[in-house]
């Protein structure tokens, strides 16, 4: 059976950072509980008023995540102003480990985080 522990892997740059979560953790609490030195990541704590969470899937998980957990407006919008936005872009904070996830997650983190708020 799947295990309930995954580990997540952030890649930023030249950079991993690496967490481990429990189903139902979202990426953001991967960050959180970790404590990992992912500067200015997850800034308004997941009320999805800021970007800084901002990732970008791989292919199978966005595609995953677009059918069972899509993204909102209020995400859409705030995707629109992170810096680096690609097709795959979601937010951190709204992403949660699946138990259907492989053993390790990879998401991309931009090199850039813009707080919305501060704009
Ligand atoms: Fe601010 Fe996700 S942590 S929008």
């Amino acid at each position: 059976s799947a295990s309930q522990t995954k580990t997540v892997k952030f890649i930023s740059g030249n950079k991993e950072f690496i967490g481990k979560g429990k189903v139902g953790d979202t990426l953001l609490d991967v960050v959180v509980n970790n404590d990992l030195d992912l500067d200015g990541f997850g800034a308004c704590e997941g009320t999805l008023a800021c970007c800084t969470c901002h990732v970008i899937l791989n292919e199978k998980h966005f595609e995953r995540e677009d059918r069972t957990n899509p993204a909102g407006e209020e995400e859409l919008d705030l995707l629109d102003l992170a810096p680096e936005v690609s097709d795959r872009s979601r937010l951190g904070c709204q992403i949660k480990i699946m138990e259907d996830d492989p053993e390790v997650i990879e998401v991309r983190v931009p090199s850039v985080t813009k707080d919305q708020r501060s704009a």
